[in-house]
């Protein structure tokens, strides 16, 4: 996904869009670029890779102008290269793109027709093109705009800027977020409520199919049959504050030390410790009783938060749980049926697949929950049933807070329905609400194995591929924890379930393969020793993760072990997340690479 920002001022606009891209990078970060009205002439600056080449570009070549637009990008359609940067030109029109237009081969012909070529690889550029055809056939701006969109298919946020026009800013919504930001005599437009933070806590969120007309005196809302409507404005929670990394050295260290505190907040909302009882947030009310089946779907560690989920509906709450990854589930036309709920996990509440999945849910009549992150998002707005988790902004690309608060949600929401349902008694839901009253203490003692795990990195960093194993709870941790070590290590890494390992995984054991095992000293710990002596036997090297009882039972040196405080089985998972997060991390920042903002990847893939 990408993120884009459009600013009508009242003074020199190219400062504050970088600001706003500041704020958009975690969206993608291949190339950026922006543009202004130089003495109402469109002039553009763009720049290959990340946003500080853009700035360093301006340092040099600065852009006056008091309206713009600007772009940070990651790329769909086109190598990251300056030609495909945005913002797109064509004649008198530029504009920057969020999404695919999945025709742009069509209309790109169309316009070579008509003799406009483009000169970039990008599907971005037809909008450009097929508007400035609109123009150049006598149409307004706002007229091309409004002829143009009928004819893009796909998915897209855009904003159009045109020459001459010092006080005409055009929005545009389809399948990718785009929000209005009310100034005092200035207008904002952009991909989120963050991207607007520094100028306004004033925002409208453009609804599916809108479209919208800014200027300094304000902005006209039109829907997809051009009809003048009216978008609630809320305040943004998110605060001015540039979100910074404090003390820590990457955003991803200091999300990974926020869990003791989020967790904790997170938790808040979920139980009532006074009485013991799991809950809802206040004002919210769900019954979990009369369902027949609960349908989840999610992507990337989303996915896996609601996998260890399923684990914990079926055990506390014999709730059966249908769950896939919303890629294949948007497409799998599942049967469902009324009496069952869905639940969709995102921490960006903006991912396309899960977005897709939901819609797909919504229109089959299920009731849709959705635990998310961010309280305004898509997923969020289109959901009956909004799960917050309060982990608040999440920069840093790879998830780490935010996967272990979905994790606190999921086991309060279990403990819920098992109570509901009469599958609990009020003892043991109390004994699991205790339990889960001290995750943010256990957090913080994992958290003191930081210094251990780091000598870990230089060994683990010459590998070329890991193994992690996991069992029950632990499985989907061990596929969290090989996603985890990929995306931030480029090293190959895959997850497993131990007890699959014989079924052929175990011809990959030999002295140069270490093997990660996830495995509290729990009811099934012994058949995890198991596998772990197959894979020792076969000279394998083995890195467990476990108790003071595991270890003892399980044969292993000192060096081979990461040892975690003895936790309650629902308790786990949760914990067991900061060390395997806390491995990928080291491994990383041995190997050099860039943590918060790792090749090739966005924070939130608004495409599918
Ligand atoms: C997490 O480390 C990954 N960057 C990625 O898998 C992410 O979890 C996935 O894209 C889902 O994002 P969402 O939670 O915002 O929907």
């Amino acid at each position: 996904m990408c993120g884009i920002i459009g600013i009508v001022g009242n003074a020199g606009v190219a400062p504050l869009l970088v600001d706003a891209l500041k704020r958009l990078e975690y969206r993608g970060y291949d190339s950026a670029g922006v543009a202004t009205l130089e003495g109402g002439v469109l002039t553009r600056r763009r720049a290959e890779g990340k946003l500080r080449n853009l700035e360093a570009l301006l340092d040099k070549d600065p852009l006056a102008g008091r309206i713009g637009i600007g772009h940070t990008r990651w790329a769909t359609h086109g190598a990251p290269t300056v030609t495909n940067a945005h913002p797109h030109q064509s004649g008198r029109v530029c504009v920057v793109h969020n999404g695919i237009i999945e025709n742009y081969l069509e209309l790109r012909a169309e316009a070579a027709a008509a003799g406009l070529f483009p000169v970039s690889d990008t599907d971005t550029e037809v909008v450009a093109l097929m508007t400035d055809l609109a123009l150049r056939g006598g149409l307004s701006p706002v007229d091309a705009v409004a002829a143009v969109l009928p004819r893009l298919k796909g998915a897209f946020s855009l904003v159009f800027l045109f020459e001459g026009e010092e006080d005409l800013l055009v929005g545009a919504r389809q399948g990718s977020p785009l929000a209005v930001g009310h100034g005092d005599g200035e207008m904002f437009l952009g991909s989120d409520a963050i991207a607007l933070s520094p100028f306004t806590d004033r925002i409208t969120y453009l609804e599916e199919g809108d479209w919208v007309v800014l200027s300094r005196q304000g902005c006209v809302i039109r829907d997809r049959s051009n009809a003048q409507v009216q978008r609630p404005e809320s305040r943004s929670a998110i605060g001015a504050a540039m979100i910074d990394k404090g003390n820590y050295r990457h955003f991803m260290a200091k999300e990974i030390h926020e869990q003791p505190e989020v967790i904790g907040h997170t938790l808040s909302r979920y139980l009532d410790l006074a009485a013991r009882k799991a809950k809802v947030p206040d004002g919210m009310a769900v019954d979990f009783s009369g369902l027949t089946r609960l349908v989840m779907s999610a992507c990337g560690t989303a996915y896996y938060a609601g996998l260890v989920g399923k684990y914990w509906f079926e055990k506390y709450a014999r709730l059966p749980v249908e769950i896939d990854i919303a890629s294949e589930f948007r497409y799998r036309e599942l049967p469902v049926n009324p009496g069952e709920m869905a639940l969709f996990i995102s921490q960006s509440g903006e991912t396309a697949d899960t977005l897709a999945s939901l819609r797909y849910c919504k229109a089959a009549g299920l009731t849709i929950g959705a635990v998310v992150n961010v309280p305004e998002s898509t997923i969020a707005r289109e959901a009956d049933l909004v799960f917050p988790t309060i982990a608040g902004p999440e920069i840093g690309v790879a998830s780490t807070k935010a996967f272990t608060c979905q994790l606190s949600v999921l086991a309060s929401l279990a403990i819920l329905a098992g109570r509901q349902r009469g599958v609990l008694t009020a003892d043991q839901e109390a004994e699991l609400v205790g339990a889960l009253s001290e995750v943010p203490g256990l957090a913080l003692k994992a958290l003191a194995l930081e210094a251990r795990i780091e000598k870990l990195a230089p060994g683990l960093s010459r590998a070329s591929d890991v193994l992690y194993l996991g069992r029950s709870t632990s499985y989907p941790l061990a596929l969290e924890g090989a996603l985890k070590l990929k995306e931030l290590s480029y090293i190959h890494a895959e997850g497993y379930a131990a007890g699959e390992l014989k079924h052929g995984p175990i011809a990959l054991i030999d002295e140069n393969l270490p093997v990660i095992v996830i495995a509290p000293h729990d009811a099934i710990y012994e058949k995890t020793v198991s596998n772990m002596q197959e894979v020792a036997a076969r000279g394998g090297r083995i890195l467990l993760i476990t108790d003071e009882k595991g270890a003892e039972a399980s044969g292993l040196a000192d060096r081979d072990r990461i040892l975690m405080p003895a936790l309650s089985e629902i308790v786990a998972p949760i914990i067991y997340s900061i060390p395997i997060q806390l491995i990928a991390y080291h491994v990383a920042v041995f190997m050099g690479t860039d943590v918060d903002q790792p090749r090739n990847l966005a924070k939130s893939v608004t495409v599918e």
